[in-house]
């Protein structure tokens, strides 16, 4: 068991998780490392969100669900019976496709949840927490003359940085992000892309991308998967270069997909 490395922050064992009889995550397992960023890759429909929102239990809520398996974190099966949700979704953040603020001030976007985990109080310790989020989101500089304005009078590409400010906001250790960049334009892209890079030296980030190309800019290492399968789980420029599953192969180079 690779559990106790320190360079391991998530270990899923034989995950399956079922819709109804819809089959849709089959015997997956795998070995996150600590301060990486992971990729997600594979067709529509394969199972991508379905996994990543196994790792914080943000499919709990969903009717007619069954999980089963291990995802480990801190030495702790989270799908335990004595472990709470919502501190699992506190340590394991997550960022979604669609940049969705609050319908609330930039400044009550990020300081929200803070408050109501009672990590700070409201005044000078809430305000450090908002600017320090901001800065790490690479977007203080753009908001500061603003905070009371709306969250959602930003740009998208704004919006979603203020989306990463406020999941940075609750000091999560794991970062997911759902195809983050595809509702956004290529410059938008790249900076949170470069926030990425930035963010890993604190955080472990896992983001499901479509966009192949991104995973090889930004990805440590790289997961395809295949109508629930997981089919090969390497560094990413293996991943790309050297593949070793046929599956792999043909759908990077666009065979299928
Ligand atoms: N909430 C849901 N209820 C029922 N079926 C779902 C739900 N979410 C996803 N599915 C099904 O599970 C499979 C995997 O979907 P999903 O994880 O969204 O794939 P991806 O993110 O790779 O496109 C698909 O067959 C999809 O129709
Ligand atoms: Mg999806």
């Amino acid at each position: 068991m690779k559990i106790n490395e320190k360079n391991t922050a998530i270990t899923v064992n034989s995950l399956n998780l079922w819709y109804g009889d819809n089959h849709s995550l089959k015997d997956v397992s795998i070995d996150i490392h600590n301060n990486q960023i992971t990729a997600i890759i594979g067709a529509s429909g394969c199972g991508k969100s379905s996994f990543l929102r196994c790792l914080n239990r943000m499919n709990d809520l969903i009717d007619n669900i069954k999980i089963d398996g291990e995802i480990i974190i801190k030495n702790k099966n989270i799908y335990d019976k004595d472990v709470d949700e919502c501190a699992v979704r506190k340590y394991v953040g997550m960022v979604f496709q669609q940049p969705n603020p609050f319908p609330k001030s930039i400044y009550n976007n990020v300081a929200y949840a803070p408050i109501k985990h009672l990590m700070v109080k409201k005044g000078s310790a809430c305000d450090d927490l908002v600017e320090e989020s901001l800065q790490k989101a690479n977007l203080w500089d753009e908001v500061k003359d603003k905070l009371h304005s709306p969250g959602t009078a930003l740009s998208g590409g704004q919006q979603q940085r203020l989306c990463i400010a406020r999941t940075i906001a609750i000091k999560p250790n794991i970062i997911l992000m759902d195809e983050p960049t595809s509702a956004l334009d290529p410059i938008s892209t790249e900076k949170i892309e470069a926030l990425m890079l930035e963010l890993k030296q604190e955080y472990t980030i896992i983001i499901v991308t479509h966009n192949m190309q991104q995973a090889s800019r930004v990805a440590d290492y790289t997961v395809f998967f295949h109508l629930g399968d997981l089919v090969e789980y390497d560094k990413t420029k293996n991943i790309f270069l050297n593949p070793h599953q046929q599956q792999t192969e043909d759908y990077i180079t666009g065979r299928f997909g």
